[in-house]
């Protein structure tokens, strides 16, 4: 029998990574190719017409998993009924500037989207924040939506995960699909800590660390590091623009594995509301290295933290802090 269709709200459907993700989740990246979608765009009314021009190509593409588009600039009808919500839309950032310093413009939207997601979105709606500061976004939407149950607000930081995975491949001239494991902690900035302590690569004699494969700890603790942290300003330097696909790819594949689950032995990584785990202080969007089961995710217990990583937990958790203080401020 056919699968109700799901409703899928993307904000800032116009924009650059709208426009990469809204063809993606129709053609089922993000939710399965026996999974029909419903499409909510939201967008500003100086984007508007933009916006329906991306609903025109939505029609012309003609996907088959495609059962409506909701193309709009009312943040009531975009939110209304959604069972998953990408909240995109927000300014990004532009050449010589941190996440960070999107922060006033991009806050107050948070906290206004949070009460018409609350109030019109379906009960058990998940919530992903791409926008930046993504995660301190995903945190005052989480603040200002009290009754979304905090386990369904995300913010992204598998991109960052991907990056983590592609750079070692490159490394070792493995596929990226033999690399597991790689873990980013705390903010989606230039203080996140990608973490290759617990990662393995598959090999033809089995799973190998990728410390002992690498055999560099000078290129894992420095460039590596300095790498993953930097590769948004990177692309931004490169393109002019932010990454758009890669971003679009990852939301999918954050989406698929919290609704789908992850391979057995497998965690990735993503923003969610700290409850203590690893001593990071309670009340921050973190990213942690999460299993997912039943539409649920799940911190994973349990794994050694060196002096090294401590170090750099706590510095981007005070980041965290910082940005929260500056969020508040900029609301007040
Ligand atoms: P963009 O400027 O191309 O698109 C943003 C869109 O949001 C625009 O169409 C704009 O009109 C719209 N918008 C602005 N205010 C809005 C509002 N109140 N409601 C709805 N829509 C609104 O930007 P982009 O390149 O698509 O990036 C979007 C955001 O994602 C930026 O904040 C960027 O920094 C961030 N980003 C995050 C990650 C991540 O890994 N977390 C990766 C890439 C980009
Ligand atoms: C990214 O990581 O590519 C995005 O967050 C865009 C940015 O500002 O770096």
């Amino acid at each position: 029998m056919a699968k109700d269709p799901v409703r899928v709200l993307v904000t800032g459907a116009a924009g650059q990574i709208g426009y990469a993700l809204v063809p993606m989740i129709a053609r089922g990246v993000m939710l399965g190719a026996d999974q029909p979608v419903i499409l909510h765009m939201l967008d500003i009314p100086p984007a508007a017409e933009a916006l329906n021009g991306v609903k025109m190509e939505l029609v012309d593409a003609a996907f088959p998993l495609l059962k409506g588009v909701v193309a709009t600039t009312d943040v009531v009808e975009a939110c209304k009924g959604v069972h998953i919500a990408v909240m995109v839309g927000g300014f990004p950032r532009k050449e010589g500037m941190e996440r960070k310093d999107v922060m006033s413009k991009n806050v107050s939207i948070y906290k206004s989207q949070a009460s018409a997601l609350e109030a019109h979105a379906a009960a058990n709606c998940k919530v992903l924040v791409v926008a930046n500061p993504a995660n301190t976004n995903a945190l005052i939407l989480k603040e200002f939506a009290p009754s979304i149950p905090e386990k369904n607000i995300t913010c992204l930081t598998r991109l960052d995960h991907n990056r983590a995975l592609g750079q070692v491949s490159e490394r070792l001239s493995v596929q990226v699909s033999d690399v597991k494991n790689v873990i980013i902690w705390g903010n989606h900035s230039s203080t996140q800590y990608p973490d290759v302590t617990h990662a393995t690569v598959k090999t033809s004699a089995g799973e190998k660390a990728i410390r002992e494969l690498v055999a560099d700890d000078a290129w894992l603790n420095g460039e590596f590091i300095c790498t993953v942290q930097q590769r948004g300003a990177a692309i931004i330097k490169a393109r002019k623009f932010s990454s758009a696909l890669s971003a679009a790819s990852s939301a999918c594949d954050h989406i698929r594995d919290w609704v789908v689950g992850t391979p057995e032995g497998t965690w990735v990584s993503m923003g969610v509301y700290s409850d203590g785990s690893y001593d990071v202080p309670a009340g921050l969007i973190y990213s942690f290295p999460v299993t997912c089961k039943n539409g649920e995710w799940s911190i994973v217990q349990g794994l050694s933290i060196d002096d090294f990583s401590r170090n750099k937990l706590n510095k981007t958790a005070e980041e965290l802090s910082e940005e929260k203080a500056l969020a508040y401020s900029c609301l007040a």
